[in-house]
């Protein structure tokens, strides 16, 4: 944008990347959602190893999902550095155990989650979905995870519960990135209550049936689809139940061109460029941007009776 497993997953469900990668080929694009069988070594990082026990969902669609390559080199993730590759090229040394994601404020069960607890809270299912970028890119990704709506009700938030917030992981040590002051740090997003409750509204902890890659938000990230891509925290370590609206990281960068609730809308041009078309990745022709990404009919409701061009 700008101005830009699991210890409690047992080790013999986790089937390293190239093992896996080799027999996926024989496999002929279906997703393998059982469980794999090989080892895993110590020590050795498990982004990109197979996920088990994923269910398939309801959320399919009929696009042809972008490349995993794609999706895993064409990345933002400021904390890595502004230029779509460096995620890909630095986010290795990104430490995704131990890792712990706290959950507070207005809830009556506050708690800290290690992630994989975390991971266990519910079901993973994939789901298919559409991902727009206000810089006018967009993917189709087919993500695993669990609606943030299962957390929630976990947390039993009071009545004065009324936004979200999302803190990120801010350490210069793992991240060459936040050693510079283009964002303040850490990375923060939030929605509100009922966006937040949303069953769109995915923790995300892979992608393609792997565990989700660095560059991509590991250990766990946040997926909203009808937003732009930039509502989507990655590497989430703190879920903050607030009684008043966040201030998001890039709302506090450039306020007059990110507004908090951020809906892909066509008809309200950022600032400096047009919303209305937009590149899917891997296409060469534009195609129409589709008010709330195409998710109108499940999310349109949420803004009834707002201006969305002053809630942007
Ligand atoms: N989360 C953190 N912590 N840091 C970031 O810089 N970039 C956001 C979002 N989440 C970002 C982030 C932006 S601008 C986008 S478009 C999406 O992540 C990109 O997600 P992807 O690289 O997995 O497609």
């Amino acid at each position: 944008m700008l101005i830009r497993l699991p210890s409690d997953i047992p080790a013999s469900e986790i089937t390293p990347p190239e093992i896996y990668r080799d027999r996926r080929r024989f496999m002929q694009g279906s997703i393998a959602l059982l469980g794999g069988a090989a080892l895993m070594p110590a020590g050795k990082s498990i982004a990109g190893a197979k996920l088990a026990g994923v269910r398939a969902s309801a959320y399919r669609l009929d696009e042809e999902k972008t490349p995993y390559k794609d999706v895993t080199t064409y990345n933002n993730f400021y904390e890595f550095g502004t230029g779509k590759d460096d995620p890909a090229a630095n986010a290795h040394t990104l430490r995704t155990r131990p890792w712990t994601v706290a959950v507070e404020g207005e809830v009556r069960k506050a708690r800290t989650w290690d992630i994989d607890a975390l991971m266990k809270l519910a079901p993973l299912e994939e789901r298919v979905y559409r991902m727009r970028c206000v810089e006018g890119w967009s993917m189709v990704i087919p993500w695993v995870g669990f609606p943030l709506a299962e957390l929630i009700r976990r947390a039993e938030p009071t009545g004065n519960a009324k936004f979200v917030e999302f803190l990120t992981l801010a350490d210069p040590k793992q991240m060459p990135g936040v050693r510079s002051r283009v964002l303040d740090w850490p990375y923060t997003e939030g929605l509100r209550m009922d966006e937040a409750m949303h069953p769109l509204t995915l923790l995300a902890v892979g992608l393609y049936g792997e565990v989700l890659p660095n560059q991509n938000g590991a250990p766990i990230r946040l997926v909203v689809p009808w937003k732009y891509g930039f509502k989507s925290a990655k590497s989430i370590v703190k879920i903050r139940f607030v009684e008043k609206q966040p201030v998001t990281a890039w709302m506090a960068a450039a306020p007059s061109e990110y507004g908090f609730y951020s809906n892909v809308n066509p008809q309200v041009d950022h600032p400096r460029w047009s919303q209305a078309r937009e590149r899917r990745i891997g296409e060469f022709f534009k195609r129409d941007t589709l008010m709330f990404n195409g998710y109108g009919a499940q999310v349109a409701h949420l803004y009834r009776g707002m201006d969305l061009q002053k809630y942007f």
